[in-house]
């Protein structure tokens, strides 16, 4: 499990291993658009201001991957124990 911080509010939640980031944001009503679920559609494009992700995408370059600015936030997970988001 990781935990993701909302940077706008500094709320802080926890992505338990059978969830995904996208799925605890909206449980917890923070709006984030999705579609394909696959990491192949790139509506889910989050800027990460702080933290390592852990790219399960196929929708960023490699380059993009290695950089971590940005993630997937439907399928992606954290290398780092907190993944800030801008949000
Ligand atoms: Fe399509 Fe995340 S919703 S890449």
């Amino acid at each position: 499990a990781f935990t993701v911080k909302i940077s706008s509010t500094g709320d802080e939640f926890v992505v338990a291993e059978d969830q995904t980031i996208s799925q605890v944001l909206e449980d917890n009503g923070v709006f984030l658009p999705v579609s394909c679920e696959e990491g192949v559609c790139g509506t889910c494009m989050t800027d990460v201001l702080d933290g390592i992700p852990d790219h399960r995408d196929v929708f960023l370059t490699d380059k993009e991957h290695q950089e971590g600015k940005l993630i997937m936030a439907c399928c992606s997970r954290a290398k780092t124990k907190t993944l800030t988001l801008d949000l």
